[in-house]
């Protein structure tokens, strides 16, 4: 089961900070989550568009320029980061999941993962691309077919992993509210992988590993791990 950063290690550290992610990396996790909103046409790592929310700042993201953002207090005195700064600390250390928020133009994101391309050889196959929007999603898809993207739902569907199976998606990502076996074996059925959003508590994590998820994104990636390596040491 792959263990995922869910916005960084953000339960010790300001959510989406490059602070965050050298957590998450310092807990050695196989993937970082992050979300990502366009600013003109930069893309900046934020959950929310409301930057009161996890900022120092007021008003909406849309209201300010890249440069303006970049002023305010992300926490810990962390500024906003930009995508670039995100794929140079993690290109080469771990998967990275690009949670798509508000995009505008899909040709933003191809500069980005071109210029990691050629600026520090970041290969492709550690970025999984994934959205609410699967209309956006498969935009994504077709004009690039080579980046792998993750299907986001945070309800249970009629057709359960349908929906995923037609976008053509690497994997499929649910809200921890809806897993059940069912879902999980009707996704692996169509060949997807399932990713489970947010797991914290340690029962979960053990209803996780029952249900044969193969990833989830936690907050605290760390005590996941140690629980994990528990386990395993346990049914030695
Ligand atoms: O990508 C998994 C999860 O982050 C989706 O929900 O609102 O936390 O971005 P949210
Ligand atoms: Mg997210």
């Amino acid at each position: 089961m792959l263990i995922f950063a869910h916005r960084g290690a953000s339960g010790v550290e300001p959510e989406n900070t490059l602070r965050a992610i050298r957590a998450a990396l310092e807990a050695n996790v196989d993937g970082i989550e992050v979300d990502v909103h366009q600013v003109g046409d930069r893309l900046m790592v934020i959950h929310d568009r409301w930057l009161h929310k996890t900022t120092s700042g007021l008003g909406q993201l849309q209201e300010y320029s890249f440069e303006e953002l970049r002023l305010l207090d992300a926490g810990k005195g962390e500024t906003i980061p930009s995508l670039d700064e995100v794929l140079a600390l993690t290109t080469g250390k771990c998967i990275i999941n690009l949670e798509l928020k508000a995009i505008h133009s899909v040709d933003v994101l191809y500069h980005y993962l071109d210029n990691a391309k050629r600026d520090f050889t970041l290969d492709l196959s550690q970025v999984l691309i994934s959205s609410f929007n699967h209309r956006l999603l498969n935009l994504i898809h077709q004009e690039r077919p080579e980046i792998a993207i993750g299907a986001l739902t945070a309800c249970y569907p009629l057709e359960y992993a349908q929906f995923a199976q037609q976008l053509d998606a690497y994997s499929v990502h649910i809200d921890i509210e809806f897993i059940n076996q069912d879902f999980v074996d009707d996704a692996h059925k169509r060949g997807l992988k399932v990713y489970v959003y947010t797991v914290d508590e340690l029962e979960d994590i053990n209803v996780m590993r029952r249900l044969g998820v193969d990833g989830i994104f936690s907050n605290q990636p760390t005590k996941v791990k140690s629980h994990l390596a528990h386990l395993d040491s346990t049914e030695l």
